[in-house]
């Protein structure tokens, strides 16, 4: 019956998570997923969810199934979070939020929708970018390509080249933007860059698909969402995923949100019905316990606060890493540049070390990378920072 079934060979980021856990050497690091890690090397559970957790818990309340979109609570917090409290569309009802299993079901209701309304539409992705994000939207039918991004000669951005490329691609393209800490480079766009691209975005009536994954984890929860609040102001017509994974430490809970931002009440309702549609399709409804949760520490004051300064320590202290690392590999190698891991935001570096350098790494020091060079530096620590910044330069010489 099944014969004819191919293999999934598995996927390179979540692959390498099974392959490190068979590692018996005592000295292994995990510098592959994108996971925020503790100075000890601990998955943190926050303390606000904490309490989250155990006001839930001590209310008994039974599982209900919830809404296709979500808890309302959640859906208004987790607007506030992106477009800003006094945002006037949210007043106009122009913005509308569905919960979802975390930023990857996002994406996915996302493109299911536009597969069904725009399925002529190329999707235009960063080149690199998180390799689901091609996937996701191939896996609806979209053809997907790249957009220029990342300059490896530099370490910044192909700035020119986007802008032209934005300015020379078809009417309701489909542009997918990372609005802070990059994946998998750590190279943002600047301010003045957004300034730039995004009006061109608005009059080449293009589709900016904005996925945040790493709210705070940048320059902070407020400037991390510069990009999408700017789009907001300039009346593009958008949408937004983001994840609560990272910022709160919730990866197994799924817990994240889609958003559309309309041109009009009206046309916000029919995409989020639309929304609705594909959520009854693919899975019914979001999880109880995450959306709670997540509510509750977005809309309880004294929990609201704590999570800020938690979110606030883990910026910070992936900051002191990338310092660090800075400071030990230019003692180590004098003669090289290594600027580019303190001028890159959020969790990830691209370390320019080659398929063969990241290889050799995992073979003789068990540190272990994405093969593209992508590094995951909130896995760095105290106690593991001088083993991996001496593997590197091994490997570097
Ligand atoms: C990553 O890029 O490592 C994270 O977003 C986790 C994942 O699902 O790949």
């Amino acid at each position: 019956m099944f014969e004819h079934v191919d293999f999934f060979a598995g996927d390179p980021i979540l692959s390498l998570v099974e392959v490190f856990k068979q590692d018996q050497r005592s000295e292994k690091v995990n510098l592959s997923i994108g996971v925020y890690y503790d100075e000890n090397g601990k998955l943190p559970l926050l303390n606000s969810v904490k309490q989250a957790e155990e006001h839930l818990v001590s209310q008994h309340i039974p599982s209900a199934y919830l809404p296709m979109e979500g808890l309302l609570e959640f859906r208004k917090a987790a607007q506030i979070l992106l477009f800003g409290e006094d945002n006037p569309l949210l007043k106009e009802n122009k913005i509308q939020t569905v919960q979802t299993l975390g930023g990857s079901g996002a994406l996915r209701v996302g493109a299911e929708f536009l597969h069904k309304y725009f399925s002529d539409s190329t999707v235009y992705v960063s080149d690199p970018t998180w390799g689901n994000h091609i996937a996701i939207f191939e896996a609806v039918g979209f053809n997907v390509e790249k957009y220029p991004y990342y300059d490896p000669e530099t370490g910044g951005i192909k700035f020119e080249a986007l802008v032209e490329f934005l300015k020379k691609i078809s009417e309701k393209s489909i542009v997918l933007l990372h609005p802070c800490c990059h994946n998998p480079t750590g190279v943002d766009l600047t301010r003045e860059e957004w300034d730039t691209i995004l009006p061109i975005i608005k009059e080449r009536n293009l589709i900016a698909f904005m996925d945040i994954a790493y709210q705070g984890l940048g320059d902070g929860l407020e400037e991390d969402a510069y990009a999408i609040r700017r789009a907001a102001y300039l009346g593009l017509s958008f949408f937004v995923s983001n994840s609560y994974s990272k910022n709160l430490s919730l990866y197994g809970e799924r817990v994240g949100a889609l958003s559309v931002v309309a041109n009009t009440e009206e046309e916000a309702k029919l995409v989020f019905s639309q929304f609705q549609f594909a959520i009854r399709r693919l899975y019914s409804s979001p999880p109880f316990h995450a959306g709670h949760i997540t509510s509750i520490v977005m809309n309880t004051p004294q929990l609201y606060e704590e999570w800020t300064s938690e979110v606030e320590g883990m910026k910070l202290r992936i900051r002191e890493m990338r310092q660090k690392l800075y400071d030990t590999l230019s003692q180590n190698i004098p003669n090289k540049d290594f600027s580019y891991f303190t001028k890159q935001r959020g969790m990830f570096s691209f370390t320019g070390l080659t398929k063969e350098q990241v290889l050799r790494l995992r073979d003789e020091f068990a540190v272990y990378l994405v093969e593209n060079g992508r590094m995951c530096i909130s896995a760095l620590n105290h106690h593991n920072i001088d083993y991996v910044a001496n593997a590197f330069s091994k490997v570097l010489e």
